[in-house]
């Protein structure tokens, strides 16, 4: 299978293209990811020769504003990533004939609908922001390419950067000696980039490709603090004991973006389709573990 990654340096690109490579059922696929130093997504021309060019059989389209609070300061630049970017990808989908994996979030909810959470892909969306709005854009435009899958997710870790990390964030924020405030009453499914890629593997190598919308998350949910106060902890106790974070409740809190207070994602037809995830205080204990490697190496190579 041809596989062509857009936004292959982000969080979720950067598990993707490692994952294909480690996977023995994906060995010997043709595997090209692009990114922004690459072409802009929402440049026309250069998306429909980069995907004319490689003929994929599938795209698994990553690239996008992810940040929430970057997207409501400029409208314009995220309904040009967001929206723009995935009509170029679904145009040239479709002039490849390509399957098109497109990545949604759970931000498409109000938290209103269903308040125990649990939202099934059948549920009405009803963004609060305007990333949220963008997304939800995005899976109608991805809807229109004949052969597409539409992966709602949430709360992703597991990425390099602070910003779009928030166990990372939590962990070198206690090992400055920061000050934290952890909101407690605002309820996800915290997700393993790792473990996400893993889910994209099985779900686009299935003998049937199961078009339409998938939800996938990490078994449980959470609330911020909950994820931040366990990652500390699992990555260093006495860290942990020294730096605790603060729980915070979410009426206190003001957003750059409205954000539904409980968003967690039913994983039912996931599991239907072969997948169960693990639960994401096991995904938090193997993404420490590689954190700890990466700076015990970093102490030794200085
Ligand atoms: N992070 C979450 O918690 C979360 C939750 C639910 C759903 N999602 C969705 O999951 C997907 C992957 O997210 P992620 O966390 O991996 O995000 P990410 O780390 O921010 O990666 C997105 C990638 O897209 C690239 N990009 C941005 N603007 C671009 C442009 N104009 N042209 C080409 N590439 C561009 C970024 O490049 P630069 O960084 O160099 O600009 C980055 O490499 C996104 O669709 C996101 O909306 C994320």
């Amino acid at each position: 299978m041809r596989v062509y990654i857009t936004g292959a340096d982000g969080s979720l690109g950067k598990a993707v293209t490692q994952e294909l490579a480690a996977d023995p059922r994906t060995a010997g696929w043709p595997v090209l990811g692009v990114s922004v130093s690459d072409f802009d997504i929402a440049d026309e021309q250069a998306v429909a020769e980069s995907i004319a060019g490689f003929r994929p059989d599938v795209v698994l389209h990553l690239a996008a504003i992810s940040i929430v609070a970057a997207c409501q300061t400029d409208v314009e630049l995220g309904l040009r990533v967001n929206v723009a970017g995935v009509h170029q990808v679904a145009e040239a989908c479709r002039a490849a004939g390509s399957r098109m994996v497109y990545i949604s979030s759970d931000y498409v909810f109000d938290g209103i609908a269903a308040p125990e959470g649990d939202y099934r892909e059948t549920d009405t969306p009803n963004p609060l922001s305007v990333y949220g709005l963008t997304k939800l854009a995005g899976e109608q435009i991805a809807e229109r390419v004949p052969e597409h899958l539409v992966v709602r997710t949430s709360w992703l870790f597991g990425g390099a950067a602070e910003n779009n990390d928030d166990v990372l964030a939590t962990i070198r924020s206690a090992e400055r000696g920061e000050r934290q405030e952890l909101i407690d009453d605002q309820y996800s499914r915290p997700t393993y980039t790792v473990d996400l890629a893993r889910a994209i593997i099985h779900l686009i190598g299935l003998d049937e490709f199961p078009v339409g919308t998938v939800h996938v998350a990490n078994r449980n949910s959470a609330t911020r603090y909950e994820l931040g106060a366990h990652a500390l902890n699992a990555y260093d106790p006495k860290l942990h004991a020294e730096h605790p974070p603060t729980a915070v409740s979410f009426d206190d809190c003001t957003f750059v973006g409205g954000r539904p207070k409980v968003s967690a994602l039913n994983t039912d037809r996931l599991a239907a389709l072969g997948v169960t995830m693990p639960t994401w205080q096991d995904a938090v204990a193997r993404h420490c573990a590689v954190l700890r490697s990466e700076t015990e190496s970093r102490r030794t190579t200085v």
